[in-house]
């Protein structure tokens, strides 16, 4: 079975969704970068392992020399257990989904699961991507700038924030007197139907 984890940093639907339907595989950690989160609430309820990191332990690379425990000193060793390379590794994760995860994936994680993570986005890549557009201010600047249509977009994750080959996309129409709550909405309901469903096939089409 393959073991998925799920990077998240807020409200959780996504994850929650994912957890509940993914079939491809199980959902068996869930990764958070805010305490406050509510997505631990869900977790908890579901069931799912979740850990809190911080940006530091995200961005060493320490666990890169997972397996070579043995050799290394023993603060070395501890402090590979605390990296998030470290931990994926210790939880033997084979697939790694992005729900709603606002910090950027540094190369060392990109590296050691080569096309085997997927991120959703809120908008019609590459439209309205990049640092800083997350949640609601996309919505308000597809608004800002009269888009007709926006959507979702399902991606593998590259070095790129919000970037790399896109392996879905769904629309929505958007309305004159639609404010980014009435879209936001929309967006949601996209993301319900489809990102259970475009990501197990894709664990299925690369046989993790
Ligand atoms: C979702 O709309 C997701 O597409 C978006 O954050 C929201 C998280 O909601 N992701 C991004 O903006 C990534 N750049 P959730 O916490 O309820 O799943």
């Amino acid at each position: 079975m393959t073991r998925i984890a799920i990077f998240a940093s807020g409200n959780g639907s996504n994850a929650e969704n994912l957890i509940r339907n993914v079939t491809a595989g199980e959902v068996v950690l869930l990764l958070c970068n805010n305490p406050k989160a509510f997505v631990l609430k869900r977790a908890k309820e579901l069931q799912v392992p979740a850990v809190v990191f911080s940006r530091q332990e995200l961005d060493d690379a320490a666990g890169a020399l997972a397996g070579e425990a043995t050799h290394m000193p023993a603060p070395e060793a501890s402090r590979q257990e605390r990296s998030v390379l470290g931990l994926l590794k210790a939880h033997r994760i084979d697939f790694i989904v992005l729900a709603g995860f606002l910090w950027k994936i540094p190369a060392h994680v990109i590296s050691a699961w080569p096309g085997r993570i997927v991120n959703i986005h809120p908008a019609l890549l590459p439209k309205y991507g990049g640092a800083g557009m997350y949640g609601e201010r996309v919505h308000r600047e597809v608004i800002k700038n009269k888009e007709k249509e926006s959507g979702i977009t399902i991606h593998v994750v590259d070095q790129l924030y919000d970037h790399g080959p896109i392996l879905f996309q769904a629309t929505c129409p958007v309305d004159g007197t639609d404010t980014p709550e009435a879209l936001a909405r929309k967006i949601y309901a996209l993301e319900q139907q489809y990102f259970p469903v475009v990501v197990d096939k894709y664990i299925k089409q690369v046989a993790v």
